[in-house]
């Protein structure tokens, strides 16, 4: 699994660091990314934190978070 922030959609609502810290965190702006590869989709996420990211794109409004298998 990886995911990603469709950043241009975002609205800095916050329930995805609130929701997966470990994965999720804001700018400077509050815009939201995937830290642990700088929103690249390139590290696949760890198995302990999967339910969590599941969790934060079911619940971004603005279905800014993108998740793959
Ligand atoms: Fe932005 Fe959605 Fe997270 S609006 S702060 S990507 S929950």
């Amino acid at each position: 699994m990886k995911t990603k922030v469709v950043r241009d959609n975002c609205i800095a609502c916050g329930n995805c660091n609130a929701i997966c810290p470990d994965i999720y965190d804001y700018d400077e702006d509050g815009i939201a990314y995937c830290h642990i590869d700088n929103n690249e989709m390139t590290e696949e996420i760890d198995e302990v934190f999967r339910s969590l990211v599941l969790d934060a794109y079911k619940n971004c409004p603005t279905e800014a978070i993108i998740v793959e298998d």
